[in-house]
């Protein structure tokens, strides 16, 4: 068997079989830029930003795709998804630097955190943010404060934590009651909020919002939300007299990392999203807010992979055989944190056939960190280059310095070009 590398959209193998992305030979970008190295197709994730966006026009015009930050926040990615004409959410005052840098309009720009500190939000009020997610009181308080000293009126939405849980590991559930974000439902809890962001005088509270996990495969999760969501919105405009005017219903959406993972389409994400929405609010008889939603690993997980160098190898007769790359945990936390599954290929041997399982371990000082147990790769000798793909969402942003290593250098690649070489790099990692 060959391997069949599942991502991005515009690999290939060249005549020298060696993988290529969007006509960039990995081996050579690899020399060049060293490893580990993390390419980016620059295509896939323009698709990726389409998609979402024609996804939903089918079905609404009053909506809005919202680029989550947190999955990879660089000049040139923030760049591009607003080229694309999509919104950015960003959940720390570091993303929001970014973010300005970039050149993305401030109006496009979504706040979100659970404890976001004063010097954050002055830092966003001074330069202008679209919305600030509100969290708790304690923020809600210190934000009008803040905003009012400014002479501003600050745009909000509720984040709310509407007790559904979502089908993924539970440490990337965030929708269930028992949750550290946002105002719960049990005792009134999300009503009172409610009820004192309309008496605030420096807020003006345009809606609501809910995120209920991450690389969720199954969409039933989002409809009992959003029943629950409009059923809290139709409690408040009847007892508060609140007009929802956005409905932000977070991201989450799976992505494939194994052949055998089988996430639902983006078509069907939106239509679960905007179907239900509309039908919750007719069923209420209130007009149907404006949906916005947060996409952040189906917009770049498939677009990127890790090149690696592979080092020592060791065989354990009749255990395994690990083979160490010059990476592991500190630019891959997921394998080790969520128990993560990737594939593996050589990129130098992208035609061999693939008869070999391995473990593949990173160099870290720590037994864990393993990042791919029984990867079924060509045989593997000193040198090769080994590339796991889909690892563009939540793997750079959440890279570490761990063993005093350097984070990768990130490429964004198109048509045979690794764009402004260096000069990408920089944008693609500051
Ligand atoms: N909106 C909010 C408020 C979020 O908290 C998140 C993700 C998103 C949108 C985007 O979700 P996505 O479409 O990317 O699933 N580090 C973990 C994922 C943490 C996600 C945190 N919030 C991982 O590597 O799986």
């Amino acid at each position: 068997m060959t391997h069949t590398l599942i991502y991005p959209s515009n690999s290939a193998h060249s005549s020298e079989g060696h993988l290529e992305i969007d006509g960039c030979d990995v081996v050579e970008l690899a020399e060049r830029f060293g490893t580990p190295l993390m390419v980016y197709e620059e295509k896939t994730i323009r698709d990726q930003c389409r998609r979402f966006q024609e996804g939903f026009s089918r079905l609404t015009q009053d909506f809005e795709v919202i680029y989550a930050g947190k999955a990879l926040c660089t000049l040139a990615i923030c760049a591009l998804v607003v080229e694309e004409g999509l919104s950015l959410d960003v959940s720390s005052g570091g993303e929001y630097y970014t973010a300005l840098q970039a050149g993305v309009p401030t109006d496009r720009i979504f706040f979100h955190g659970n404890n976001k500190t004063q010097a954050e939000l002055e830092y966003v009020l001074d330069n202008g943010v679209g919305c600030v997610v509100v969290d708790n009181l304690y923020e809600m308080e210190l934000l009008d404060r803040l905003a009012g000293a400014r002479g501003n009126i600050q745009r909000v939405l509720l984040r709310i934590t509407p007790g559904v849980e979502a089908h993924t590991h539970e440490y990337i559930q965030t929708g269930q009651e028992d949750s550290k974000f946002g105002f719960g439902l049990v005792e009134g809890r999300a009503e009172e909020a409610i009820r004192r962001a309309l008496e605030a005088q420096n807020l003006d509270l345009a809606g609501l919002h809910a995120h209920i996990g991450s690389q969720i495969f199954e969409l039933e999760g989002y409809r009992r939300a959003i029943a629950v969501l409009v059923d809290l919105i139709k409690e408040a405009h009847d007892n508060l007299g609140f007009e929802c005017r956005y409905l932000n219903v977070g991201g989450g959406l799976g992505i494939r990392h194994t052949e055998e993972e089988d996430p639902a389409p983006i078509d069907a994400y939106a239509e679960v999203k905007v179907l239900g929405l509309q039908r919750e609010m007719e069923r209420v008889g209130l007009p149907v807010p404006r949906i916005l939603v947060e996409p952040g690993r189906s917009i770049v997980g498939k677009a990127g992979v890790t090149a690696y160098t592979v080092g020592s190898m060791k065989d354990i007769p009749g255990i395994r055989t690990y083979v160490s790359v010059d990476g592991g945990m500190s630019d891959n936390m997921r394998p080790m944190l969520y128990g993560a599954k990737y594939e593996a290929m050589l990129g130098n041997k992208a035609e061999a056939l693939t008869d070999t399982t391995v473990t593949v371990a990173g160099k870290h000082c720590e037994s864990g960190d393993i990042l791919i147990k029984d990867a079924v790769i060509a045989a593997p000798e000193v040198g090769d280059i080994l590339v796991t793909p889909a690892t563009g969402g939540y793997c750079y942003s959440m890279a570490s310095n761990y063993n005093g290593s350097l984070r990768p250098c990130v490429l964004l690649v198109r048509d045979g070009e690794a764009l402004g070489s260096w000069l990408s790099a920089s944008l693609m990692t500051i």
